[in-house]
């Protein structure tokens, strides 16, 4: 499977999330490669008359959806955002994710936190029987002190912790805070985890979504799947 087939199926479950929208909506704008799909398939029904307002989670979304002609809203302003749509980087099968792969986990759940729905859409190779593994968590910290805070996360998890890079230099957020990467051979309880983590000083936020899917949309070789969380 190439890069081009899963970028394929991206497209495909993103087109198929752009679908849940309706006239008037205020959609919660995901970062990364999948969300570029969506923005280029809100674009689209902008153009075709649609009404629709975007609150972006990340500057470069905010960039992308300026071009494509789609309205979005401050971030001061006091939001009432009916759909987030966002990708993920791994989905076990309770729709808990691990998301931050791109450095915009704190924006990302702010956003689908204040959602009244959050819809998630992936490629097949997403799916995972149990988080972590192959992906190592990204837990967003501030920067002061943050040599005792990747110790305490260490020392919880019982993993090793990576402060993430780019070019040579720590990798900053938006917000101005560091990325650390936490490979974490499987994390079996994830909620158990999320809470834990926000509990030591100096972390911010993590890359653990759980709970929050109402919509899985997957692109497989097959087609696009569609699935409901329960009671959603
Ligand atoms: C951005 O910080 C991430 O949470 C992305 O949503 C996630 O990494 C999925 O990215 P792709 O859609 O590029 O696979």
């Amino acid at each position: 499977m190439t890069s081009h087939d899963l970028d394929r199926f991206k497209k495909a479950a993103a087109f198929k999330a752009a679908e849940f929208l309706r006239n008037g909506m205020v959609i919660g704008l995901g970062t990364g490669s999948t969300a570029k799909h969506l923005l280029a398939a809100l674009g689209e029904q902008v153009r075709a008359g649609m009404t629709l307002q975007g609150v972006p989670t990340s500057q470069e979304t905010a960039t992308l959806a300026g071009q494509l002609g789609i309205p979005l809203l401050k971030s001061e302003t006091r939001w009432e955002i009916d759909v987030a749509i966002d990708g993920a980087d791994q989905v076990d099968p309770h729709f808990n994710l691990i998301k931050g792969g791109g450095g915009a986990l704190l924006k990302e759940k702010i956003v689908a936190a204040s959602a009244k729905q959050f819809i998630v859409v992936v490629d097949h190779t997403k799916q995972v029987p149990v988080l972590g593994g192959s992906f190592p968590l990204p837990i967003e910290i501030v920067p002061f002190g943050w040599g005792s805070t990747v110790r305490e996360i260490e020392a919880l998890t019982k993993s090793r912790a990576v402060l993430r890079e780019r070019n040579g230099t720590p990798f900053q957020t938006e917000a101005g805070h560091l990325i650390i990467d936490v490979h974490i051979a499987r994390i079996d309880r994830p909620g158990e985890l999320e809470t834990a983590l926000n509990l030591i000083p100096g972390v911010v936020e993590t890359g653990l979504f759980v709970g929050r899917t109402n919509i899985l949309i997957v692109g497989t070789p097959e087609g696009v799947q569609v699935f409901h969380a329960a009671g959603s």
